[in-house]
């Protein structure tokens, strides 16, 4: 990935080894090599950005514990020396980027670490998460085990998954999505959900998959339920 860059860099004269999308390692140390990181709507840009060094207005949509610098959503701040150093980072009015800054004297004006990255239709957001998150962590289900009922007895599925935040569940049978009715019950906690019919009929047979969903990512496991004549 990087050295396929550093070679297009050369061909591609002006453009700069920052305006590329950094691999995960290295949106990683850009990441932690920054005071503050944020995702950020770009409110204003100066009328002249050929007086450069240039500074944009920010709205902070989004900030990460870790590296938040005090910030809060909806803040507005000023991010600048944009221009003369890395030449393909300027950025557009309404548009989302994950800026990395270090704080000036100034409250609310930082300086950016690294060209700002265009968050628009891409992973890029849950990346930075996950790297910069103390204890956060993708859901991990017990695989739920299959099951054989008699009909008219009871039928108890419970999916149990860690993960932090607590994930949300959802229920799949047969590959569609599985929702409570007057006989079939679904109650989910933080740490786990569980779907309970009363009396089972021959129909509740099928392949129950049970969902978990945080934004660090999700985890299924699926139980066979095959629901056996009492005959
Ligand atoms: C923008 O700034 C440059 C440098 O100061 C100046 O030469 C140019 O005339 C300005 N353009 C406009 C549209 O104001
Ligand atoms: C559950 O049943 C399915 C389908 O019969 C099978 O592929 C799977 O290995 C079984 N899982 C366990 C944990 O026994
Ligand atoms: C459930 O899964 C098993 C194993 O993947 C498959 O053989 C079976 O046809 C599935 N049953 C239904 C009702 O889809
Ligand atoms: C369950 O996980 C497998 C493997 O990651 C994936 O292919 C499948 O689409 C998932 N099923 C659901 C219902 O999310």
């Amino acid at each position: 990935m990087r050295l396929d860059s550093v070679h297009f860099s050369m061909l591609v004269i002006g453009v700069s080894f920052a305006c590329y999308s950094p691999s995960l390692n290295s949106l990683q140390d850009q990441a932690y090599k920054s005071t503050v990181v944020i995702e950020g709507k770009v409110h204003s840009v100066p009328a002249n950005v050929s007086t450069e060094p240039y500074s944009v207005n920010v709205k902070v949509l989004d900030v990460w514990p870790l590296n938040s610098g005090g910030l809060e959503r909806e803040q507005l701040v000023t991010v600048g020396e944009f221009g003369s150093e890395a030449p393909c980072t300027t950025v557009e009015k309404d548009h989302r980027y994950i800026f990395f800054m270090d704080p000036t004297d100034e409250p609310l004006v930082f300086k950016a670490s690294y060209a700002p990255l265009d968050t628009n239709g891409k992973n890029l957001k849950k990346d930075v998460g996950r790297i910069l998150c103390e204890d956060c962590a993708a859901p991990k289900i017990k695989q739920l085990k299959n099951q054989s009922v008699v009909e008219g007895n009871k039928l108890l599925l419970k999916c149990e998954a860690s993960g932090k935040p607590p994930p949300e569940y959802k229920w799949y049978r047969d590959g569609s999505e599985f929702k409570k009715s007057k006989e079939i019950k679904i109650k989910t906690s933080k740490r786990n959900s569980r779907i309970l019919i009363n009396r089972a009929r021959l129909e509740d047979s099928g392949n129950y998959t049970c969902v978990a969903e945080n934004m660090h990512g999700r985890d299924n496991s699926t139980s066979t339920v095959n629901v056996q004549s009492s005959e």
